[in-house]
């Protein structure tokens, strides 16, 4: 084994030393292969980055010819993979394998590095592959980190929160098995997209994630510009697009068409093309038309409350897909990831996994349904969580109850939503839970953070997890500085709570930052 896998962190970045161990971990992941003859399980997370990431080790697989079955849940615990990782003997059931027959290989992707201990207790350690770019869980049984193989950019020192995402990981990997691969670099970038790592100059990706976007552009599969950053802009109709755009999320406009469509005819824009009724795109508008249109909406938006910073991001990189058709909603990448999303969050991880796989006809229909289900549900529930003031401020966080009401698998999308909206404090972490729709004692918890706090030393991914030990929860959960999650009792929520506030107030205190407070002009729902 790699020697690299016991150093959990170094200092500076090592990207050379993160390309040649992806190398290594490949030879000897394609060994086992060869020499086991197993059938390969992708288990991948269920949002945009992880679906992305499925994808890509899915066609990197059939490519070398290797048998596999893919699936797309949740979180790695017992509850969501317990029936194909542990293989429970049933009253019944054939013979154990023998050591000639066929095994399940694993390979976890866009997870795997917080949920180490679990893997290390349910799995066969020399039967998994992780490629992650989450926080790695610190286990006390330090074998696990060598027994399986690993990928994750935090033991380089690289930041997996913003320079690479899960689909970036599982993109080096799958070039590494094969440089043809590298015609999957943009569902490399739609997992970066996903996960919000545009947080470079103008919105764009950096770090290694330019890597990906150099490979995809010099093969012509993406082109990458700066625009107006709106939802549907090749396939909507102008007031649709912006009705649609909710990131940033632009106060008086988002989610009202009717608003949209009297704001953009007080413009004078043409609605329709010329001698035609077909209705005219954000990508139709002349030089002329967008720069009206763009000083219209700062206009508003400034006058509607939204900070400058906000409203910057209006404009920024987009990553257009080359050879999609303009009326797909996947030409523009953030769309594709918010396709993937949608499918995912909402159960229909297979869809979404056939979407980036290339899909365009019935499955592809399909998904189509699940974004307008989707962005339904988003808007009622921002509609629920400003009418019944349902996010109380406790110390150093505001928290989002959205009991039975909020799906448990949308509430942190729509905590993400709500700090990009003005109507919620961004001085402090927002936190939401909402019960489980099989299991009403079981909350789901996500935090949300924007990167202001991050700067200043919070990092809710190690928050939570040190907050679960503190009150003896044995549940897989963390993620990033910016954004975490975790399912707990329902009756240890108020000892939760409680504890990660103190937690976060440390975190910003030990790095000079005064905890947060919300100014006293702060709107709250
Ligand atoms: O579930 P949610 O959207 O709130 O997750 C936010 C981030 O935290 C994601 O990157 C997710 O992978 C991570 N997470 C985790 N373990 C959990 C739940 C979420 O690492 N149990
Ligand atoms: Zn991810």
């Amino acid at each position: 084994m790699h020697e690299q896998q016991l150093v959990v962190r170094t200092p500076t970045p090592d990207y050379d030393g993160f390309l040649a161990y992806i190398s290594s971990v490949k030879d000897q992941f394609l060994k086992k292969l060869e020499h086991e003859k197993a059938t390969v399980f992708i288990i991948t997370h269920h949002d945009a980055d992880g679906i992305s990431a499925g994808a890509i080790m899915a066609l990197a697989l059939k490519r070398q010819g290797v048998p596999f079955q893919a699936r797309v849940v949740k979180q790695i615990s017992a509850k969501y993979i317990g029936d194909i990782v542990t293989a429970k003997k049933q009253p019944g059931d054939a013979p154990p394998q023998d050591d000639s027959e066929p095994e399940k290989f694993f390979v976890f992707t866009d997870f795997g590095s917080g949920q180490l201990d679990f893997l290390g207790k349910n799995v066969k350690r020399d039967r998994v592959l992780i490629l992650d770019h989450h926080e790695i869980e610190d286990v006390k049984d330090k074998a696990i980190l060598s027994d399986m193989l690993h990928v994750n950019p935090w033991l380089f020192g690289i930041n997996g929160s913003l320079e690479i995402s899960g689909a970036g990981v599982a993109y080096m990997f799958a070039k590494a098995m094969d440089p043809a691969n590298a015609v999957l670099a943009p569902m490399a970038i739609t997992g970066a997209l996903g996960d919000i790592q545009d947080k470079g100059d103008k919105t764009s990706l950096t770090g290694m994630n330019r890597i990906i976007v150099d490979d995809a552009k010099n093969l012509k599969l993406v082109s990458e510009a700066i625009d107006l950053k709106v939802f549907g802009r090749y396939s909507r109709p102008i007031h649709l697009a912006l009705s649609f755009t909710t990131d940033p999320f632009l106060p008086g406009l988002s989610g009202d068409e009717t608003a949209c469509m009297n704001f953009v005819q007080r413009l004078r824009i043409p609605a329709k093309q010329a001698n035609s009724e077909k209705p005219r795109t954000v990508s139709d508008l002349t030089k002329e038309e967008k720069s009206t249109l763009v000083s219209a909406i700062i206009e508003w938006s400034l006058k509607h409350g939204m900070s400058s910073t906000m409203i910057k991001n209006l404009i920024g990189n987009i990553y257009v897909l080359e050879n999609e058709d303009l009326s797909t909603n996947l030409k523009d990448l953030r769309e594709f990831a918010s396709v993937l999303n949608s499918c995912g969050r909402l159960g229909y991880g297979g869809i979404g996994l056939a979407i980036a796989m290339g899909d365009r006809k019935e499955i592809f229909a399909e998904g189509q349904h699940a974004i307008t289900e989707y962005r339904k549900r988003i808007a009622n529930y921002m509609d629920w969580v400003q009418t019944t003031g349902a996010i109380k401020k406790r110390d150093n966080l505001q928290v989002l109850e959205g009991a039975a009401y909020i799906d448990d698998a949308m509430i942190g999308t729509l905590l993400s939503m709500l700090l990009t909206s003005r109507h919620v404090s961004i001085e402090m972490p927002l936190i939401g839970w909402a019960t489980l729709k099989d299991d009403p004692e079981t909350v789901k918890v996500s935090a949300r953070s924007v990167q202001d706090l991050v700067d200043k030393g919070l990092n809710l991914g190690t928050a939570i997890r040190d907050v679960l030990k503190e009150i003896d929860v044995d549940s897989p959960g963390g993620g990033h500085a910016p954004a975490a999650g975790v399912e707990i009792p329902m009756a240890k929520l108020d000892k939760f709570l409680k504890a990660l506030g103190k937690k976060i107030a440390v975190q910003l205190q030990s790095n000079g930052s005064t905890p947060p407070t919300p100014k006293k002009t702060q709107s709250w729902i």
